[in-house]
């Protein structure tokens, strides 16, 4: 049976970049398949220091965040990470299997580490073997990410071909990545080369989920552009990528496509078209937002759905992970 598996760390705050690229993708999902969805609170913590009451607070405004953009709790297993020890387990595994070479190529973890690299820690170098145990031990088979996730599903892939060719099993299905949408990637407002994310601090270069109406009106008004009038054809944004990218979330957020947003707007400035924008963003991520906030208010609810989809993880994870220790001989 197919089965999706994906996550979203809870460093910060919940962003547009995850909305688009990922979290609404998966509403359009879960029908049609077994749907997985987990607050990633281990891959949280690659990065010190974190503070453990914000990272509870954290984990279930993501959780709060799926439920808010329609994610049904009694369709889909939602839950958080750690709540399931058998992601660990298999982890320590596939530490034995992957190679620190695969590793060595990650992009995601030379951006992430920085210049300092002796001193990122061993989890985060770790992260695309935890990412890979969090998709396998459910034997998930389609995972639905932005575009920035790529390098890491090719690793998990590696890791499950070569867990199977190791022991001459065929236990580990492949997963395939599933990017979709017409926002694969957003990129900061602020900065049209650098990808909206929670650890970038930048003033006015994230929309976050739970912004009020005259925050995310405000972002948008300071979104950084050209001083071009807004073109016909998409080729003619090729080399403005501010430009290319407010468009592409606008499709975005209307449910439409490039194309059909410069087909409107082609022609107008910038100024005409980020009043448009603004309303439309408010009258998209306003209600998600503030439910979201009821729903964090009281943390009764979240909590239960948290408990109950842990429970549901492990009853799904804990036969995989006892025969692949099997497998290995343990
Ligand atoms: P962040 O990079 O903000 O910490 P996560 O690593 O938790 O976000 O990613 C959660 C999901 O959101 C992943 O599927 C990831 O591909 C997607 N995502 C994160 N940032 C963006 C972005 N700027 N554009 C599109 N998708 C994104
Ligand atoms: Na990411």
């Amino acid at each position: 049976m197919n089965r999706i598996f994906s996550g979203v760390q809870p460093t910060g705050n919940l962003h547009l970049g995850n909305y688009l690229g990922a979290i609404r993708n998966w509403v359009q999902l879960q029908r049609d398949y077994n749907s997985i969805f987990c607050v990633v609170d281990m891959h949280a913590i690659t990065i010190p220091p974190h503070d453990p009451a914000e990272l509870r607070r954290a984990t279930r405004e993501v959780a709060a965040g799926m439920i808010a953009s329609g994610i049904d709790p009694d369709e889909c297993i939602i839950f958080n990470q750690s709540a399931v020890p058998a992601h660990a387990e298999l982890t320590w595994i596939f530490n034995c299997v992957a190679r620190i070479g695969w590793l060595n190529r990650m992009t995601q973890f030379k951006e992430k580490a920085g210049k300092n690299r002796e001193n990122a820690t061993v989890g985060l170098y770790d992260y695309p073997v935890l990412m890979a145990a969090d998709v396998l031990v459910y034997k998930g088979t389609h995972v639905p990410v932005g575009d920035d996730q790529k390098q890491h599903l090719e690793l998990m892939r590696d890791t499950a071909q070569a867990f199977n060719s190791m022991y001459g099993v065929d236990f580990f299905p492949l997963p395939e990545p599933m990017i979709f949408g017409a926002a694969t990637r957003v990129m900061s407002l602020r900065d049209g080369t650098k990808k909206m994310s929670k650890s970038d601090t930048s003033e006015y270069s994230r929309i976050n989920m739970t912004d009020e109406a005259d925050e995310i009106a405000q972002k948008i008004r300071k979104a950084k552009t050209d001083p071009h009038p807004i073109p016909e054809t998409a080729e003619e944004l090729a080399d403005r990528p501010e430009a290319r990218n407010l468009i592409a979330i606008y499709a975005a957020l209307e449910g439409s496509e490039t194309d059909a947003v410069l087909k409107n707007f082609a022609g107008k400035g910038f100024g005409d078209f980020k009043k448009s924008f603004a309303e439309l963003a408010v009258e998209t991520l306003g209600p998600i937002g503030s439910e979201m906030k009821r729903l964090t208010e009281d943390t009764t609810a979240v909590d239960a759905v948290l408990k109950k989809g842990a429970e549901r993880a492990r009853e799904i994870a804990d036969p995989v992970i006892r025969e692949a220790k099997e497998i290995v001989g343990f």
